[in-house]
């Protein structure tokens, strides 16, 4: 499933991240990549440890904490500090899937890789390529999205960075551990929530809702790991 995220960072923090990355030093971007992706991935990244990573991703986790549709979405167990990459002119990141498996950074704590996000911190008038291609069994879904907003897509899937033909593209990107590994039950969990609040806007005292959010904790309860 892909889950669009919208406005998880204001105008004003988008122009912070980009102010703060313009004079930042960025490195080979595959410093991370395993083997396999190493031989199709360039961009650039920051180092994970420098100090510009550091506050910009203390930003947006942040602001993730207080984000409903997130939360709902991933049901987050562990979120990796964000990393951040950026793709001038003639890069772009072949086809391939992220580790399964990662080690926190600075401690001794893994994560296992169950979403990929990716927030978008140039807008799409910013430069020409550069999208997000995601593959699934229902084909190849193409993601550009405004600064700001970020999409969570499973990191199983084969996906890849068109290549940027102008301008420059700017993102971070970050994994998470959810409490539900499964794709298929993540899904029907966000479903069944949404479809919770929606009748919990218009009907408010409908007594089957004591029942769907039952059913909804129960469903977490049986699936989830925290
Ligand atoms: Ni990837």
């Amino acid at each position: 499933m892909l889950v669009d995220i919208p406005q998880v960072l204001d105008a004003a923090e988008v122009l912070r991240c980009r102010r703060r990355l313009a004079e930042a030093g960025w490195v080979d971007g595959r410093v991370t990549a395993g083997h396999q992706s190493a031989q199709v991935k360039a961009n650039l990244q920051l180092p994970e440890e420098s100090e510009a990573a550091r506050e910009l991703g203390g930003l947006i986790l942040g602001k993730l904490e207080g984000n409903p549709l997130f939360l709902s979405a991933a049901l987050p167990a562990r979120v990796y500090p964000p990393l951040f990459n950026r793709y001038a002119a003639g890069m772009g990141f072949g086809n391939h899937v992220d580790n399964a498996i990662r080690t926190l950074p600075g401690q001794a704590a893994r994560i296992r890789t169950d979403l990929s996000a990716t927030l978008f911190l140039s807008g799409p008038e910013d430069y020409d390529g550069g999208e997000l291609l995601v593959e699934d069994t229902f084909g190849v879904h193409s993601v550009k999205l405004p600064a700001g907003h970020l999409v969570l897509y499973p990191s199983g899937s084969l996906h890849r960075v068109a290549p940027v033909t102008r301008g420059e593209r700017l993102a971070s990107f970050f994994w998470i551990q959810s409490m539900v590994r499964d794709d298929a039950r993540r899904t029907l969990l966000l479903d069944l929530d949404t479809a919770v609040q929606g009748v919990r806007g218009e009907l408010p005292a409908h007594p089957s809702l004591l029942t769907l959010t039952a059913c909804y904790h129960n469903l977490l309860r049986m699936w989830g790991e925290p």
